[in-house]
């Protein structure tokens, strides 16, 4: 398995891994709209013999308090092949290359038991007023203490659909 950066003409492939991951359209829209609206900033793929089975997005959000945060959302992996550290792998290799990119902190939405193993807490992230629920939203800091003393809003672009 093969994880890279999207690259142009992977569109389609990316569209079709979040129609077939999710139950509703709308991670599928929010992949779209914030590749064309511009707001996404790392979109790596899984891809085996030719085929993208994952895809992760990371987004630019506005945070108080930190300079170059990020939002990941979505992740999916193609049914058929869950649960075989495909998820896992495009996450890992997703942090590595937000640090390596000079991203301060990531936050998410999600599974706590999931996503701590890749270093997420909800610790992290509970000193910042957020509209979804405060035992899902997780933040892990690129750079040491980005987080400490932080406070205020996370602002998510449009494509979040005003979450
Ligand atoms: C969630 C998802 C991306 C994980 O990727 P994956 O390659 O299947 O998962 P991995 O092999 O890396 O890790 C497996 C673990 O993920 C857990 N897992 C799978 N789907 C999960 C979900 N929707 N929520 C929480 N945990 C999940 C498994 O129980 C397993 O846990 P364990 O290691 O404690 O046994 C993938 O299952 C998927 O696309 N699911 C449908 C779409 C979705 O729900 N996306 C997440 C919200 S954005």
């Amino acid at each position: 398995m093969n994880i890279h950066r999207e690259k142009p003409g992977d569109e389609a492939a990316i569209h079709e891994v979040k129609r077939l991951a999710f139950e509703t359209d709308d991670e599928t829209n929010l992949v779209d709209a914030s590749r064309r609206d511009g707001y996404l900033r790392i979109s790596l793929v899984a891809e085996e013999d030719g085929k993208i089975v994952g895809h992760v997005l990371f987004s630019g959000v506005s945070v108080d308090g930190v300079s170059k945060p990020l939002a990941l959302a979505p992740v999916a992996v193609v049914p058929g092949r869950q649960s075989e550290g495909v998820g896992s792998a495009m996450i890992k290799a997703g942090i590595k290359t937000c640090a390596a990119e000079g991203f301060d902190a990531i936050f998410v939405l999600g599974e706590p038991g999931y996503y701590s193993r890749f270093g997420f807490s909800t610790e992290k992230a509970n000193t910042f007023d957020t509209p979804y629920p405060k035992e899902y939203f997780m933040a892990l800091e690129l750079a040491e203490e980005t987080l400490e003393g932080a406070s205020g809003s996370i602002e998510y672009p449009p494509p979040f659909g005003g979450g």
